[in-house]
């Protein structure tokens, strides 16, 4: 008998609805804001002042010339550098923005991001009033203000007994009277549910088991008419689901899938996601190394992006339809736990010898692909901390992308370009796609080192259904940041992928 585990995860203390960002509104002056954040940039050779410069000149007083001032005091227009300027009753932000004027949606998200998150670390004696000028004027770019001003306030406090409070009172953004409250409340959309997914993965393994996950979703998706089926061990049994089954056998804690379902009328596309939710990868009988075991609570951002982009989607009303499925698991040793050599079947009968039991990743995603197949979608995409491989061939800040056919490569990128994040396309060469092959089984779950990225996107391939455009998102590198905070993005958990999967249903809803 299985001792009884801590009954650890009081959802009380944590309820992903009410992550804590500070409320955020369009503004149309600097009025009585703590701190104001404008933009340097470099232009035909002179640095610029991006923002409410006059305004805050006339609050300043008689005979200050902000630019000059700034530029005294070290504001440089370097990309990344950020300077503070205190003048009577408000301080001054001054963000590099590069050397033009001409400034993307990324641009703005990152400075934006970089000037709250600035604010937020300076020890102050009262809540701040942060106003964010730096010249919003189109739609695109005001939810881009927004995201990465709420990106760059997010800090994971659940488990602080003592919690902070809330250092940032709230966020005012000028923008030109065209930008519309529309683009702010989808910006606000957005970065609440990174920020969710960022929560969930930054939980530790000990307080976010299978059903521990499934029971966040239910909870965020409440409100919402977002349809919620859940799988346990025994149904999953009952209807094949070999390799989440196996995956999750050796944990006191049994496996979950998890289907979500927004349908809304007219919707005439219908998009599918997956997400891989290994709650924690010990990596089985091939067991992971010391370093690599501390951090592997995050083998779940996958479900945790797929969970929370469904969550935008159906807030911001898109009209598409859009299923997603979590296959949720932990992945520990014990004498249930699956070994290498097993031969595992998969829901659409497919036999895999598992070569690897650290290859859990792909065993999972073959059960919830196969079963994604049965929903006919237009477009299947999963999303997955897949491989180390990946990270290798990629770094830590770019994903990669691997499709069955160019035109959803483009679809993709396309979308996370509007969204600001980075993929990178790699092949699945038949070189590759002939190493499947298993002599006691129909696959073989692991061949080499060399292209091990290639290799799990060309397993996965295997239970696509022909004719099915399908992408696969390995975000093993950029979903967890092990080093400082860089523009909106944390230090740990950095919500990867959400941004996209939401780009990506905007533009296929009717
Ligand atoms: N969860 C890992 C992948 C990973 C590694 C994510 C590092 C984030 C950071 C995955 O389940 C795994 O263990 N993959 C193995 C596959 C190998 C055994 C073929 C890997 O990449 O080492
Ligand atoms: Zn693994």
């Amino acid at each position: 008998m299985a001792t009884p585990q801590q009954p650890l995860f009081d959802s009380t203390r944590f309820d992903p609805g009410r992550t804590d960002l500070p409320p955020v509104e369009l503004v149309k002056s600097i009025g009585r804001a703590s701190d104001v954040i404008v933009g340097l940039a470099e232009s035909k050779g002179r640095p610029t002042l991006v923002g409410a410069t006059a305004e805050l000149e006339k609050l300043a007083g008689r005979g200050i010339q902000l630019l000059a001032t700034l530029v005294e005091q070290g504001a440089q227009s370097r990309v990344d550098t950020i300077a503070c300027l205190n003048l009577p009753g408000v301080r001054v932000l001054a963000v590099g923005l590069g050397d033009s004027l001409d400034l993307s949606p990324e641009d703005l998200r990152r400075a934006a991001g970089i000037g709250v998150r600035h604010t937020a670390s300076i020890a102050s004696p009262s809540p701040r009033r942060i106003v964010v000028s730096l010249e919003a004027s189109s739609d695109a770019q005001l939810q881009a203000v927004v995201e990465g001003a709420l990106l760059g306030s997010y800090d994971f406090v659940p488990l602080r007994r003592h919690r902070p409070t809330r250092a940032i009172e709230s966020i005012g953004v000028l923008s030109s009277p065209r930008a519309s409250q529309q683009a702010l409340d989808a910006g606000r959309s957005v970065a609440h549910a990174v920020c969710v997914a960022r929560d969930w993965t930054n939980l530790p393994a000990n307080l976010l088991g299978p059903s521990d996950l499934v029971e966040q979703a239910r909870s965020y998706l409440k409100d919402l008419r977002v349809g919620v089926d859940v799988l346990d061990e025994h149904a999953l049994a009952k209807a094949g689901f070999g390799g989440i089954l196996a995956v999750g056998g050796g944990s006191a804690r049994p496996p979950r899938l998890l289907r979500l379902d927004w349908h809304p009328r007219g919707a005439r596309k219908h998009l599918v996601l997956v997400g891989k939710g290994i709650t924690y990868d010990s990596g089985g009988y091939n067991l992971k190394s010391a370093e690599s075991l501390l951090t592997m609570k995050h083998d779940m951002a996958g479900a945790a992006a797929v969970i929370a982009a469904t969550h935008a989607i159906a807030e911001l009303g898109l009209g598409v339809h859009v299923t997603t499925y979590a296959p949720i698991a932990e992945s520990m040793i014990s004498g249930n736990a699956y070994r290498p050599g097993d031969v595992l079947t998969i829901y659409d009968g497919t036999t895999v010898e598992n070569i690897d039991s650290d290859c859990e990743g792909r065993i999972v995603l073959a059960d919830a692909l196969a079963r994604a197949n049965d929903d006919l979608p237009d477009l299947l995409v999963d999303v997955a901390t897949l491989t180390g491989a990946c990270m290798i061939a990629l770094g830590t800040r770019v994903g990669g992308l691997m499709t069955n056919e160019d035109a959803t490569a483009d679809q993709v990128l396309d979308a996370a370009e509007i969204a600001g994040e980075e993929f990178w396309q790699l092949p699945i060469t038949s070189q590759i796609r002939s190493q499947l092959s298993s002599e006691v089984a129909d696959l073989r779950s692991k061949k080499d080192k060399f292209g091990g990225a290639l290799f799990a996107a060309a397993f996965l391939q295997h239970f696509v259904a022909d004719g099915t455009s399908w992408a696969h998102l390995d975000i093993a590198g950029p979903a967890w940041n092990r080093e400082a905070a860089h523009g909106y993005v944390p230090t740990h958990a950095t919500g990867a992928g959400v941004r996209t999967l939401i780009a990506l249903a905007q533009s296929m809803a009717s």
